[in-house]
């Protein structure tokens, strides 16, 4: 696990959206697995400059999305196709037809889950997952306790992330109990994943994903199991880590780039 600690949300943003555009040069047709969330908004936003000024292109990519609420169509404004079209995939030069998320709406969410996961092993796998990290160590909607093989599924989302969420809805009672998530398993397959984590609130739960046990009680600590992580947090979401001074000392281009 590569651990980068940036001096501030900005740089460990640029970061982000570094190798992200770094991959889609390598790669343009990379399959991508993209997050929502806020901690995203900043990351595509600085995407959509890259892409703008010429820098970056997702003309052929495909991009498979990590979740979606149950029972919220594609233009419920609280969506994440919504999210999805509003932050990235309206700025950029994504074609429409090869952009994914499960379909909250489905008639028969269980069934959506197990196409969306077969769709996702039909395109090869994600080639670059990008994750935010749930303050309770989730990752997509597998919230603790969640099978670290599991696939795409229905899950139950915790009070906790209803509630972090709820600033998104007119109200808590508002927030879906439900979400349709890619598994671990699924997050697992990807060849290269890069997370990113800033702000105090975040301290903990970073600490037990790089250094605690791996354990389902936090989803995120599974990375510790993949061979190519990348981790990207801000100093504030670094502070509760026994080995900053050893990630600083490994990745010293971070706070004094060349
Ligand atoms: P946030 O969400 O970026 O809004 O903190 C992260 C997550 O829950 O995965």
């Amino acid at each position: 696990m590569k651990v980068l600690i940036h001096e501030t949300q900005a740089t460990a943003v640029d970061c982000v959206a570094g190798l992200f555009a770094e991959r889609l040069v390598k790669q343009p047709d990379t399959v991508l697995g993209l997050a929502t969330g806020g901690t995203m908004e900043a990351v595509y936003a600085r995407l959509i400059a890259l892409h703008q000024a010429g820098q970056m292109s997702m003309a052929q990519a495909r991009s498979f999305n990590l979740d979606e609420y149950v029972g919220l169509r594609p233009d419920h404004p609280c969506s994440y196709w919504y999210y999805m079209r509003e932050k990235l995939f309206a700025h950029v030069d994504m074609r429409p037809e090869n952009t994914f998320l499960p379909c909250g709406d489905a008639a028969d969410p269980e069934a959506e889950a197990d196409r969306y996961e077969a769709a996702i092993v039909g395109a090869g796998d994600i080639g670059l997952q990008l994750l935010g990290l749930g303050a309770n160590g989730h990752i997509g909607f597998n919230e603790p306790t969640s099978s670290l093989a599991s696939h795409t599924r229905i899950k139950t989302l915790t009070h906790s992330t209803r509630d972090a969420n709820a600033r998104y809805f007119d109200s808590f009672d508002d927030v879906p109990r439900l979400a349709i998530t890619m598994g671990i398993g699924t997050i697992m397959r990807a060849q290269e994943i890069v997370l990113l984590a800033f702000g105090e609130g975040k301290a903990e739960v970073v600490a037990k994903m790089i250094e605690g046990p791996v354990s389902a009680a936090c989803p995120a600590s599974v990375l510790q199991m993949h061979r190519k992580v990348t981790v990207v947090i801000d100093e504030a979401a670094a502070s509760k880590l026994s080995l900053r001074d050893y990630y600083e000392a490994v990745h010293p281009e971070v706070r004094a780039p060349k």
